[in-house]
């Protein structure tokens, strides 16, 4: 009908060279604004995109702050970027470690001396730094604190790499961003790549594996590799786990050297309630030794939450005898005694044997 109405001329005759521009510049708007809008659509829908777009802020930040310059990184090496840990703004030094002398002078020489002073291992291959480092025992004994300890003290790039910065939804783009951890690791070296809680990331490959993950596992474990075959290489990577017997075989085999960090004995719960106490209010009558006897069992962790106890019982104290209208006298709360730090470890010792914590495995590797 419509077609009737248009006259035949119109049709078939060949059409002028403005009608032809006119249609092209059409065409060409027409296509533009369906690019951007479905551009925008795609942004607008994909989850990521405000956290990719904050990544990459934070990364060209951190990479300023590090001294980096002269380093063109891809869009995926960017959102590892943002990972990276600025040594200046870590607090924890080797000082803030207590009773795991022997362990940090292990990993001072086995680990961060042989980058730092490389020209004396070059000529031997036997001598090159590992390329993965375990750090494995019982919750609350110092393993994060050591790794924290090691991107402060070693001076080297430190990528705190965390699982959830490899998933993304799209097909295939996990393996790209961890083909991208050891690139960045690699253009940044030397450079610690820092997993926690390893266990979870690598744990042992099984048949009902996502693909995807599995696909990442396999792709971490062969680039892991290619960082072995290269000798001039200085890419360490350092795990912490306190379940290494859930670790998969085949990256406990590309962890050769391994530090058990175990439950604090006699000696290094001392060393740790003294360092624990250095800054506190604390009377000088008081037996550490024998409040080491005491706490049999004690992680790290539990010491520390012991004397946190002990201290606000002293607060607590204060508060109670203390009349409301008290004012215009100088605050004076007790120093922590003997007593205070008694009644705390029974507290933690009801505590720790109602949350079964009791059992705590102290699975040795080797
Ligand atoms: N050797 C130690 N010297 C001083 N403080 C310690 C020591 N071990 C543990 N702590 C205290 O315990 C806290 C927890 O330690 P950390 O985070 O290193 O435990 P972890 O071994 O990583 O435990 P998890 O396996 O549960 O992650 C530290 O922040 C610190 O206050
Ligand atoms: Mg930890």
């Amino acid at each position: 009908m419509v077609l009737k109405e248009i006259p035949a001329d119109n049709i078939t005759r060949p059409l002028g060279r403005n009608e032809v521009i006119g249609l092209l510049f059409r065409l060409t708007i027409f296509g533009a604004v369906t690019y951007f809008t479905i551009k925008w659509m795609v942004d607008a829908i994909d989850p990521t995109r405000k956290q990719k777009v904050e990544a990459q802020k934070q990364a060209e930040k951190l990479m300023r702050q590090i001294g980096v310059q002269n380093v063109k990184l891809s869009e995926y090496e960017m959102s590892i970027a943002a990972h990276l840990v600025d040594p200046l703004t870590m607090q924890i030094t080797w000082s803030d470690i207590a009773g795991l002398d022997e362990v940090i002078t292990e990993l001072k020489d086995t680990v961060i001396l042989p980058i730092q002073k490389r020209h004396l291992f070059e000529g031997s291959r036997l001598l090159q730094p590992p390329k993965g480092v375990l750090l494995y025992g019982p919750p609350g004994c110092g393993k994060t604190l050591i790794a924290k300890a090691t991107a402060k003290e070693a001076g080297f790039r430190f990528i705190n790499l965390q699982p959830s910065t490899l998933t993304d939804k799209w097909y295939g783009e996990s393996q790209k961003l961890a083909a991208a951890v050891f690139s960045l690791a690699v253009k940044l070296q030397p450079s610690i790549i820092f997993i926690d809680e390893i266990d979870s990331f690598l744990r042992s490959r099984s048949s009902s594996d996502h693909e995807a993950t599995a696909m990442m596992k396999a792709q971490f474990m062969s680039l892991w590799d290619g960082l072995d075959t290269d000798y001039n290489c200085q890419v360490i990577i350092m795990g912490a786990t306190n379940r290494p017997q859930d670790l998969d075989s085949a990256i406990l085999r590309r962890m050769p050297t391994r530090f058990h960090i175990n439950q604090p004995n006699l000696r290094q719960r001392e060393e740790i309630l003294k360092l624990i106490l250095e800054n506190e209010n604390v009377e000088s009558r008081v037996d550490l030794k024998e409040i080491a006897k005491d706490t049999e069992g004690f992680s790290g962790s539990d010491l520390r939450e012991m004397c946190r106890d002990a201290a606000l019982l002293c607060v607590r104290d204060y508060v109670h005898n203390t009349p409301d209208d008290a004012s215009g006298e100088e605050d004076y709360i007790r120093p922590i005694d003997q007593q205070d730090l008694q009644k705390a470890i029974q507290k933690m010792k009801k505590s720790k044997s109602a949350s079964g914590v009791g059992v705590l495995m102290h699975a040795a590797l080797d």
